[in-house]
């Protein structure tokens, strides 16, 4: 080539190579028809897709998204995972940050995507509307920057999710009127799928299928946007090596089953090392170890090799056991962040705000329901009440009533946390409550799951922020033994973490983010009892260092 075609060609990649783009989506929703498990129901979609599309950007791009709402429910949209670095009115929980569209308006999303590489996901942030308003995010390294890993030679998103035949918003008011739990789902779907055996009929159309060719590595990108099921994943025959979790990379470790959250993703290499001859199947099956615990049935999906070679062999996998505990700690606890010189874990080492977070479920007396009381999630035994505007615009216009900053730092009363002959009172007290950080405020909180109706996991989900999870274990957290035992070098970094059933786990974060930045339950059944809390996080006093002012198409109540 000759040497000015080159410098011409350096100057015209250039701006490409360094620059940021900016990412424009349409996001239209709207209702549409469904047939699963042999019966049809019109359910809120993007642009009429199950799961919805997927969002591709590259870390440091703008995403611009135009939310339509032609649903009659008021609607928003979470970008969950995204930090929305000083831009909380994007960030999507009703009465959170936004009040929500109602039906016919519109809003537009728009964040920058910064320190961040992976998988993520959106889903609708109101109600239970995310049963089926959800899809992938992907977001790839700046250009020229490799993977800390052997490049794939494709990738695959798989959105695990539930599939109800009845209308879920019907499924939670009815269970808000009556205080009892909620129906659990009638199958697991996989990136929509309901699987080959479904009491109706049997056939493969209804089955995902991943195609790969031998010797080749894939990228799976595994998303679980389920509402109240936390999952294991296997592929019959095949090991998987976690790469990262949550759009933060870790060290690479080897599995044959993947645990994954309500809330989580999961990027693992899978290498298409089998033989060609056979089809292997794809298992997705729940888990719960609490003594409360409902099964749901096990769906499959199939990998199949191309060329491929028609009537060959099924290979089956054996999924965990639905309690199977073991398992689920097996996989938390091989996960570490992949902390190099490049992609740094920065722990906080020194402590400004040392919480301490009890995390259950009681009962409160309720007259209109059927036992005259309902369940209630809480912490700290406040069970939060959702104001009427959001906490985020009482925050920014100093609208006095809409909440108290006063969050307990620490449960008022405490006991032996995950005994199962707790003698104390179910009830809980309601509030409109946060806990106020400083800007810059390092905060340590430790979760710990109560046994006061029974010992359950909760996933728990922070926004605005991701924390690293320093500690975790069984039983009651001792500060003095357990502390001692904190990692604090490579600890995994990600946004929603399992506090474990009748268990504790230590998350640490810096509050760099100015706004009100949710924290729940990711069991969408415990966020609708109250499971849930916001930090308030203070403007700093640089230019860098305050919320953005609210965009001018801001939603009103
Ligand atoms: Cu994925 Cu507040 O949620």
């Amino acid at each position: 080539m000759e040497p000015w075609i080159r410098a011409l060609l350096i100057l015209l990649l250039l701006p490409t190579l360094a620059e940021a783009r900016l990412r424009h989506y349409n996001f239209e929703v709207v209702m549409k028809n469904y047939t699963r498990l042999c019966s049809t129901k019109a359910i809120a979609t993007v642009n009429g897709k199950f799961p919805g599309p997927t969002l591709h950007a590259r870390e440091g791009d703008n995403v611009v998204v135009k939310v339509i709402n032609n649903i009659n429910y008021n609607l928003t949209i979470h970008w969950h995972g995204i930090r929305q670095l000083r831009t909380g009115w994007s960030d999507g929980p009703a009465y959170i940050t936004q009040c929500p569209i109602i039906p016919g308006q519109n809003y537009l999303y728009n964040f920058t995507i910064t320190g961040q590489r992976g998988t993520l996901f959106w889903h609708a942030h109101i109600s239970w509307l995310r049963a089926t308003l959800h899809g992938a995010i992907v977001i790839l390294p700046k250009k020229g920057t490799p993977y800390p890993f052997p490049h794939p030679v494709n990738q695959k998103i798989i959105v695990l999710g539930e599939w109800w035949k009845a209308d879920t918003e019907a499924v939670i008011n009815e269970a808000t009127k009556s205080g009892m739990p909620p129906n659990v789902s009638d199958s697991h779907t996989m990136n929509g799928h309901t699987g080959p055996v479904r009491n109706c009929s049997i056939s493969t159309k209804g089955t995902y299928t991943l195609h790969v060719e031998q010797n080749k590595t894939y990228l799976l990108r595994i998303i679980n946007a389920a509402i109240n099921d936390e999952l294991f994943f296997r592929i019959a025959g095949h090991k998987l090596t976690v790469v990262e979790v949550d759009a933060s990379y870790t060290k690479p470790f080897i599995t044959d089953t993947i645990y994954i959250a309500p809330g989580q993703t999961t990027n693992a290499l899978l290498k298409a090392d089998q033989s060609p001859e056979r089809k292997y199947l794809i298992g997705m099956s729940s888990f719960m170890d609490s003594p409360v615990a409902v099964d749901n049935s096990t769906n499959y999906g199939l990998l199949r090799y191309k060329p491929s070679l028609g009537g060959s062999p099924f290979v089956l996998t054996a999924m965990p056991s639905l309690n199977a505990t073991q398992a689920q700690r097996n996989f938390i606890h091989s996960l570490r962040s992949l902390n190099s010189k490049k992609y740094p874990a920065k722990v906080p080492l020194s402590i400004d705000h040392s919480l301490f977070f009890t995390m259950g479920v009681g009962v409160n007396p309720c007259a209109t329901c059927l036992n005259g009381s309902k369940l209630v999630g809480n912490i700290n035994n406040v069970t939060f009440v959702m104001p009427t505007i959001s906490l985020l615009q009482a925050h920014y216009y100093n609208i006095s009533g809409v909440f108290t900053d006063d969050f307990p730092g620490k449960p008022l009363i405490s006991f032996d946390y995950t005994t199962v002959n707790y003698t104390g009172s179910l009830a809980t007290m309601n509030g409109t409550k946060v806990y106020r950080l400083p800007f810059n405020a390092t905060v340590q909180v430790v979760l710990q799951d109560t046994s006061i109706i029974a010992p359950e996991s909760h996933p728990i989900h922070l926004h605005g922020t991701n924390f690293f999870v320093v500690g975790t274990g069984i039983g009651n957290y001792d500060a003095t033994k357990d502390s001692i035992n904190f990692n604090l070098v490579d600890p995994v970094e990600r946004n929603t973490i399992d506090v474990p059933t009748g268990g504790w786990t230590v998350i640490r974060f810096l509050a760099d983010n100015p706004g009100v930045w949710f924290m729940h339950c990711h069991l969408e059944v415990h966020t609708s009892w109250g499971l849930k809390m916001a930090f308030l996080i203070e403007n700093g006093d640089g230019p860098n260092e305050s919320i953005m002012a609210p965009p001018k198409d801001l939603p009103k109540c």
